[in-house]
């Protein structure tokens, strides 16, 4: 243990409600920095790049599933939610990342996976073993399968990655026998939240992390934990339900989890927190997810949704802040993630749009990464500046592009082999991060192992090392828009006010004295306010903003 149970440091403890207006790092650990030389990203790795981490300017770190995993998708297939995978290092490099984290003044939120655990977790094993009727069934959800052999699935509900939701498994006798619901792979079988020792496990594995210091989790999949299985599954598309009818989606018993969840983190000292990966187009239904006495924080996948759109992108910040502000909760503003096309290649094509379930990517359309990174650059200035918490995805503060031609035989991601080799999946995005020097690994790895995927030759320019102290460069530009939202009294939490929302332009104002402005326009667009420029994404015209560049000004000195 590091000293930290039951509590931060001091001086974290004296900065409350810090998770109202962070800025937050996504680590996505097998990608992040390799420590042992197997090229694969781990926690000594993290702990080797904090300081680069405290030298950008975020707040805090959230660190992909660390978990032991057979891996078959990243991680978020558990099989102990107590230990860390040997991969990836100890529960002792775990705990020193922790203790490293807030001495330099940060946070670190872990992820933590309740929809379902691996296939190898102890508790899906010994389900297996005891056979059809015993109580280590009822943790997941195990049905005898329809027809006169029971080899149908029990019901029509399909797995997010194709196919059924259901596998058949077995029985201890070599008999084919029931089957269990995963709604994703086959290996990530779908635990029963009506459960009841299913709910108090999970209590005890958020106090094991509590107690070791850790601030937050970002709760995977936080939509699913209730299901009917009665109901048919009429339609893939969640929207084409009403409120809460969907059979395993939203429904509203899921929130009464939540409840006992926070009644645990609000039993720690140092403002303990959780943001809901749950993001719902109904806001009334979404707010449910961070209503009083409920999680902190939802994730807002509505920027990623909207593209590069000034009309989509304006809605969605209103709808934003009034939902959020009704419950009292503060916005959030997600531009990527592991799961999303990376931002410069989503907004250098012609449809920049995409939707975070959408794993198809669409790979292959043209893309402009000079118009897409103008607009990147844009959109981080237009993101940070909004009210309430951002998370940046690693390697989006070096503008690294989604890499669309790996080899096939490196693929991990399990959409690859689901849709019969369709669908290349999420890996794109997941590429490791280049840190130094002019060839492969870019300082990723001390090994000799090459990084778990490959990186392309044109990353040399990339590099945090080739970027840093470079005028003009994504990692300055982050560098200087975080030191300024860290200083700047109108940044961080509190309001915003409108002074242009159109398809041209989007402008406002967040007091005391700050405006930021992005043209969206074909047109120069005459920067508003009559303040000192602090920052801009690109080269002005005059007093004007070119197409696709934004502006932070400021009104009064601070
Ligand atoms: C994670 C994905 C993962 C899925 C299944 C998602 O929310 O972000 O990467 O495949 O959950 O656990």
């Amino acid at each position: 243990m590091n000293g930290m149970a039951g509590g931060g440091a001091a001086s974290l403890d004296s900065d409350m409600a810090w998770w109202r207006k962070a800025v937050i790092y996504e680590v996505y650990i097998r990608s992040y920095a390799d420590g042992n030389g197997d090229g694969i990203g781990d926690i000594p790795g993290i702990r080797s790049r904090l300081p680069y981490l405290r030298d950008l300017g975020v707040d805090a770190i959230w660190v992909t599933p660390w978990y032991p995993s057979p891996q078959v998708d990243g991680g978020y297939d558990v099989s102990d939610f107590r230990d860390i995978d040997p991969l990836l290092g100890s529960i002792d490099d775990a705990e020193n990342l922790i203790g490293d984290v807030h001495e330099l003044g940060l946070r670190i939120i872990a992820d933590i996976v309740p929809n379902h655990t691996s296939d190898r977790h102890r508790w899906f094993q010994s389900a297996l073993a005891a056979g059809s009727g015993g109580p280590e069934r009822d943790r997941y959800v195990f049905r005898r399968g329809r027809g006169a052999n029971g080899d149908l699935p029990p019901n029509d509900w399909r797995s997010r990655l194709g196919g059924p939701a259901w596998t058949r498994v077995a029985e201890p006798d070599g008999t084919p026998g029931e089957w269990y619901l995963h709604l994703f792979t086959a290996g990530q079988p779908c635990l029963n939240w009506d459960n009841m020792n299913v709910r108090s496990e999970f209590l005890s594995i958020l106090r094991f992390w509590f107690d070791r210091g850790i601030d937050g989790f970002r709760v995977d999949g936080a939509t699913r934990l209730g299901k009917n299985l009665e109901m048919p599954e009429e339609s893939p598309n969640p929207e084409g339900y009403g409120p809460g009818e969907h059979p395993f989606f939203d429904r509203d018993e899921v929130h009464e989890i939540f409840r006992d969840w926070r009644r645990v983190a609000d039993e720690y000292s140092g403002e303990r927190t959780f943001v809901a990966e749950a993001w719902l187009p109904i806001p009334e239904r979404w707010a449910r997810y961070v209503q009083p006495g409920g999680l902190h924080t939802a994730f807002n996948f509505g920027c990623l949704h909207a593209g590069w759109d000034a009309i989509r992108l304006g809605e969605t910040i209103e709808m934003t802040t009034r939902a959020m502000g009704r419950v009292g909760a503060p916005s959030t503003w997600v531009l990527s993630s592991h799961d999303a096309v990376r931002l410069v290649t989503r907004f250098g094509r012609a449809e920049t749009m995409q939707h975070h379930a959408d794993k198809s990517k669409n790979y292959g359309r043209e893309t402009d990464l000079n118009l897409g990174v103008r607009r990147a650059r844009a959109a981080v200035l237009l993101a940070l500046a909004l009210p309430g918490v951002m998370y940046i995805y690693q390697g989006e503060e070096l503008g690294l592009w989604e890499i669309q031609d790996l080899p096939e035989e490196a693929l991990r991601d399990p959409f690859w082999e689901y849709s019969g080799r369709l669908i290349r999946g999420r890996d794109g995005c997941r590429v490791p991060l280049p840190w130094s020097g002019t060839e492969q690994p870019f300082g990723f790895t001390s090994g000799c192992t090459p990084p778990w995927l490959p990186q392309p030759d044109e990353w040399r320019d990339y590099t945090v090392e080739a970027q840093e102290g470079k005028r003009g460069s994504m990692l300055e530009l982050y560098r200087a828009a975080l030191r300024i939202r860290r200083d700047h009294p109108a940044l961080g939490g509190g309001t915003l006010r409108w002074l242009e929302k159109s398809g041209q332009a989007l402008s406002f104002a967040r007091d005391p004295g700050f405006i930021c402005a992005v043209n969206f326009s074909g047109d120069p667009y005459r920067i508003p306010g009559r303040g000192d420029i602090l920052l801009t994404s690109g080269p002005l015209l005059g007093d004007c903003l070119p197409v696709d560049t934004a502006a932070w000004i400021t009104l009064d000195k601070y």
